[in-house]
């Protein structure tokens, strides 16, 4: 099955929103009229507002690095889905490993998040992957298993499709490690199986998995070249429109 490619920044906490801006204002014509992948930008929510005008009515999608589970509430420092959709993002990272690392997200919060995301149509990438030591000591593969089915539980067939996933093997995030593209695709493999497993084959055919770990333009073919990579979703080479737009254009 044809799955239409998907290449994401993840600006993390950089950039101001002049700088935000200047990038869009790059960028946008050297992806003008690329209508082979999907692309998509993820900066802090101050960024949103600025990056979302700049990027109206282009070929970029704009969404948010984190969102909250709950609808609206007392939780300080957090975003909501409608605040989010209400500025006009469509997109949002769940679960990405820094907010595990750092910020205590589990599984359980990662499936929360997706719930309220799918029930508010936004676009949910969700992002798995293993530690060193986990990969070191031979468990991932009951690792990656582990999140897809935590993070997919309680959620339908029927309401899937929207889904992305993200793996992102933690080693390989901002170190310039990067897996092999034979490794990665056999983590997406692993994934992939264990989504049919859950959802079945259907969905498991359709879903969109992209691989993130220190892609960069040098890499970019090789990885997304691979038949079960459907995207990138790419940190440090994401901040200069013309690293980026390489990557888009792998
Ligand atoms: P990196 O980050 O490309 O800098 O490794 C990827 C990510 O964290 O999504």
């Amino acid at each position: 099955m044809a799955r239409t490619a998907l290449i994401a920044a993840n600006w993390k906490m950089y950039k101001t929103p002049a700088e935000a801006k200047a990038f869009v204002e790059a960028f946008l014509p050297l992806v003008a009229g690329h209508t082979r992948d999907e692309i998509a930008l993820f900066p802090s929510p101050v960024l949103l507002p600025t990056v979302i005008a700049s990027a109206a009515g282009s070929n970029v999608a704009v969404g948010c690095q984190n969102m909250h589970f709950a609808e609206e509430g007392a939780y300080t420092g957090e975003t909501s889905v409608g605040q989010l959709l209400a500025i006009g993002a469509t997109h949002t990272l769940i679960g990405h490993s820094e907010r595990r690392q750092y910020f205590a997200e589990t599984d359980e919060i990662v499936n929360k998040k997706l719930h309220t995301a799918l029930k508010h149509n936004i676009i949910p990438i969700v992002c798995i992957g293993e530690v060193l030591a986990e990969r070191e000591s031979g468990q991932t593969e009951s690792v990656l298993k582990t999140q897809v089915t935590g993070a997919f539980a309680g959620i339908t067939a029927e309401a899937a499709a929207p889904i992305v996933i993200a793996y992102e093997p933690v080693w390989a995030i901002g170190t310039g490690k990067t897996a092999t593209p034979e490794m990665a695709a056999d983590a997406h493999k692993i994934i992939r199986a264990e989504v049919a497993n859950l959802l079945g084959s259907d969905v498991a055919a359709a879903i969109r998995i992209l691989y993130g770990g220190s892609v960069k333009p040098d890499n970019a073919t090789a990885l997304i070249g691979q038949e079960e990579i459907d995207g990138a979703l790419v940190g440090g080479a994401s901040l200069k429109p013309d690293s980026f737009t390489a990557i888009v254009k792998y």
